[in-house]
């Protein structure tokens, strides 16, 4: 506990232009930080280059750093750390341009106080908002209001004070718990490490003795017990420990833990750690524990204290932060991971988007990169998890993209969803199975993807006719036709096209189970919703066909003139043309209209279903 009230890590929000690098500069300076040689050299520079006459510009120190940084394009965030007798700060440094709210995050989530820097010749500014914003959502609750620049308006109280009031005024409906003001000059070092003498109406901290006396103790170990298992380590048939950090709480060799996600208990036997054993271990400590019984827990669960469970649900509200350069679509999966847990999870609608300069609610489909949204989600088994405000260890997640890897989301629960639970599955005496054999065949799902004009529906109908012609059960689903009724409400955008395919997808599932070979249709351009879709009938049942015809070829079809009027821009994100055609990598069957007749293609998915054993 005295390693956390001694270290300070907070984070500085604002740009170059209001004084960042220069207070950062000046604070690493005043705490005798920076090298002898390097200050002689930043001297030099500071007459040559620099914008202070002959004193020392601290801004070209940081620009340096910058530099530095640039050539490592990964880094988004850099941290700095340095020390007072009196504490330890790490700053997390985050570049003030583009892809701001991304990097912004990253240096708050693991922030417990952020600066926000204001310039007082300019006052208030959105990204002022929007900065604060974003630290309280992301749990910070600390800030202080730094009005740089006071030498540019004469050390004026008055302005000053309109400054803080307008920012109290916006703050008051954050959930900050202490907002500071402190006047400053950065360049001229007026209450940065000690009184300025320009501002003798100023009866408060400097900047640096506010952040060496407010009070940071973090209430980590005060919240209940929590460890995730990072992985179970079983070397030979006599040991078996689990390993992980305890994230808040703390825990004792003999006391009772809960499993989150079998409700088992179990008692708590030896605290084990590279430097021996410990009678107990506290939140941030990475332990292995052993337990007293053999109890079933694997990598992702979480060991809990049992009268502090957290909660856990498969559906819930969370705020979140797009990071991904493609757009978050509802109804897309992505990968989930909280704490060590992984699962596969989708967002079943958009609330509200989030206006990130002024915390308004605005109405959105989807969110683009650095936007901010409420979201219900939907995990595919549930997950154990705290409330985002109470526990952030817990309460915060990551999406991953299924296909790339990457990270495209950060996420903060805000509560569970109770609705589904209420809802029950009803069983009916005659199944999918009694069905499937009255109709003396394997219900399957033939779907047909490709360019509009590739030929889908003509060769779907072919086949149909043969399937028919030989005592099938089949219908056909085709995207013209539900775009008339079912999907009538659907327009052509990415999250529409999404909602349509998995209207379709559910639709040819309910046919499935009423023992039909169904013939699906659709462009179904984006390899995510095609991959969805085999999931959501099981790939043994889902026979995947790319109808292949150049785009050239389609648009000198161009069967209902549609081409034409796309590329005269009056169809907007026609596929093709202004919006993407993601083909299939692995297609099963893949049918080159281009090349060979209707008929011939027609024959060819015919041959695979007799392979599969449908008579045809
Ligand atoms: S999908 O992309 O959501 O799978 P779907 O197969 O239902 O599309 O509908 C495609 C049909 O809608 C096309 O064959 C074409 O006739 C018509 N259409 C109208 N506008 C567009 C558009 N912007 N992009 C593609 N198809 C369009």
């Amino acid at each position: 506990m005295s390693a956390q009230r001694d270290l300070l890590r907070f984070i500085t929000c604002g740009s170059v232009d209001d004084g960042k690098s220069t207070l950062i500069g000046r604070l690493l300076h005043e705490c005798g930080l920076i090298f002898d040689d390097t200050l002689a050299a930043l001297s030099r520079d500071s007459r040559r280059h620099g914008t202070t006459g002959a004193d020392i510009d601290f801004a070209l120190l940081l620009d340096g750093l910058e530099a530095e940084r640039q050539q490592g394009i990964t880094i988004d965030v850099a941290y700095r750390y340095f020390a007072t007798p009196r504490r330890s700060f790490i700053v997390a440094d985050t570049p003030g341009h583009e892809q701001y709210t991304r990097n912004m995050a990253t240096g708050a989530s693991t922030a417990s106080l952020a600066i926000i820097l204001i310039d007082a010749s300019k006052g208030l500014l959105p990204q002022s908002k929007r900065h604060s914003l974003i630290c309280a959502l992301l749990g910070i609750r600390q800030i202080v209001l730094a009005v740089n620049k006071m030498d540019l308006i004469g050390f004026d109280a008055t302005r000053y004070t309109a400054i803080v009031d307008a920012y109290r005024d916006f703050a008051a409906k954050l959930d900050f718990t202490d907002i500071t003001a402190i006047p400053l000059s950065a360049r001229m070092g007026d209450n940065v490490t000690s009184a300025s003498g320009n501002m003798r109406w100023y009866q408060g901290p400097s900047l640096l003795q506010h952040l060496e006396e407010v009070d940071v103790l973090s209430d980590e170990a005060a919240k209940p017990f929590r460890f995730p298992v990072q992985w179970v380590n079983r070397p030979d048939a006599n040991f078996r420990g689990y390993a992980g950090t305890v994230v808040s709480g703390h825990i004792k060799t003999g006391q009772k833990i809960r499993v989150a996600s079998s409700g088992g208990h179990v008692q708590v036997q030896r605290i084990v750690t590279a430097d021996g054993d410990l009678l107990e271990a506290n939140a941030g400590q990475a332990v292995t524990l052993t337990l007293a019984d053999e109890i079933d827990i694997a990598r992702g669960d979480m060991l809990v204290a049992p009268e502090a469970p957290p909660e856990i649900a498969d559906q819930f509200a969370a705020d979140i932060l797009w990071l991904g350069a493609e757009p978050m679509l509802p109804g897309r999966d992505y990968l989930l991971r909280i704490a060590q847990d992984w699962t596969q999870a989708r967002v079943t609608s958009l609330r509200h988007g989030i206006d990130v300069n002024t915390g308004n609610h605005v109405a959105a489909r989807t969110l683009q990169i650095n936007d901010l949204g409420l979201c219900h989600l939907a995990t595919l088994k549930p997950i154990a998890f705290d409330k985002y405000s109470e526990n952030q260890a817990t309460g915060a997640f990551i999406l991953v993209d299924r296909f790339t890897h990457e990270t495209v989301a950060a996420g903060m629960i805000r509560h569970a969803l109770r609705r589904a639970s209420n809802i029950q599955r009803a069983d009916f005496t005659i199944g999918r199975t009694a069905r499937a054999e009255r109709n003396g065949q394997r219900p399957l799902l033939l779907w047909f993807t490709g360019l509009s004009g590739s030929g889908k529906s003509t060769i779907a109908d072919l086949v149909e006719q043969a399937l028919f012609a030989a005592g099938r059960h089949c219908y056909s689903l085709d995207g013209d036709n539900l775009r008339h009724g079912l999907c009538r409400d659907l327009g052509f955008t990415a999250a529409d096209r999404v909602e349509n395919i998995r209207r379709a997808g559910e639709v040819a599932k309910l046919m499935m189970d009423a023992g039909l070979i169904v013939l699906a249709s659709f462009i179904s351009p984006f390899r995510a919703d095609r991959q969805m879709l085999r999931e959501l009938v099981g790939a043994e049942d889902f026979l995947e066909i790319h109808v292949d015809a150049s785009l050239e070829t389609c648009i000198a079809r161009d069967p209902k003139g549609l081409y034409a009027k796309a590329k005269a821009g009056l169809i907007p994100n026609f596929t093709g043309i202004s919006s993407p055609y993601e083909a299939p990598a692995q297609p099963d069957i893949h049918l080159k209209t281009d090349e060979f007749t209707a008929a011939h293609c027609a024959e060819q998915v015919l041959h695979m279903l007799r392979a599969k054993g449908i008579a045809c």
